[in-house]
């Protein structure tokens, strides 16, 4: 097995008859395990569509993706789940954080999920959280935090429990320079460190040289594949 994702002639058109809007159109995208790749592109050219249907949280109208060699496209609802469970960190455009739980237990919830027992699932939930600088504010509910602070919050909930698959989409839109760079570090160190394998969304310049490769889409084609992997 060659690919942590491997996606081939990916279309998505949402809606039907007269509003049906193609938004992508035959993508293919392989990336191989640990790979750190940054998938770019104007508003509105497909990302977190694309995005979406790698991390099995939204189906391709047609074409083919495989995670580990496993097919994703035509699996059953409940069987989706399962694999978004154990292969899939998804950091989503806009944090997606439950509101009445307090930045410990957003985490933690997500570690129980994939089978750690809860006291120590509590340990590694302020371990992630002291990662992304956040100690001190285990017990904040998202509305008492910054954009910033929800956004690392998001962070350490997406990588809480290793998935091998971590999904970012614009991981640092809200974040400034110095927690944009923390966040970019930790994520390729998961990947260089680690051998996660990871995609990330991003309009930021800032961290382009951070990726192994750029792989461009616009108006949902992918255009440009630039291998950028350091010696
Ligand atoms: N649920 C939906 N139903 C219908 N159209 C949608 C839906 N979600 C997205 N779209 C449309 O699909 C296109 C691609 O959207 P997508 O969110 O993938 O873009 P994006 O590249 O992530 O943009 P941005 O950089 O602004 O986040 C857009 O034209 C958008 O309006
Ligand atoms: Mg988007």
């Amino acid at each position: 097995m060659k690919y942590a994702i491997d996606a081939r002639s990916v279309t998505k058109v949402y809606g039907e008859g007269d509003v049906a809007q193609r938004v992508l159109e035959g993508c293919d995208v392989q990336v191989p395990h640990g790979e750190f790749m940054m998938l770019v592109g104007p508003s509105g050219s497909g990302k977190t569509t694309l995005l979406s249907i790698l991390g099995c949280v939204l189906r391709a109208t047609s074409g083919e993706v495989r995670l580990f060699g496993e097919a994703i496209t035509g699996v059953p609802e409940n069987h989706l789940s399962r694999l978004r469970l154990s292969y899939i960190g998804f950091i989503f455009q806009g944090h997606n954080l439950l509101a009445s739980l307090s930045a410990e237990d957003n985490v933690a919830v997500q570690l129980q999920l994939r089978g750690y027992p809860t006291k120590e699932a509590r340990r590694e939930a302020r371990a992630l959280l002291d990662r992304v600088h956040l100690a001190g504010k285990y017990h904040r509910r998202p509305a008492e935090l910054s954009g910033g602070e929800r956004q690392r919050v998001a962070i350490a909930r997406a990588v809480a429990g290793a998935p091998p698959i971590i999904l970012a989409d614009e991981p640092t839109a809200s974040l400034d320079a110095a927690n944009g760079a923390l966040v970019t570090e930790l994520l390729r160190e998961l990947a260089r460190e680690r051998g996660h394998t990871v995609v990330c969304v991003t309009h930021d310049n800032r961290i382009f040289s951070l990726a192994d490769r750029i792989v461009r889409i616009e108006d949902g084609k992918i255009l440009a594949d630039h291998r950028e992997r350091a010696a």
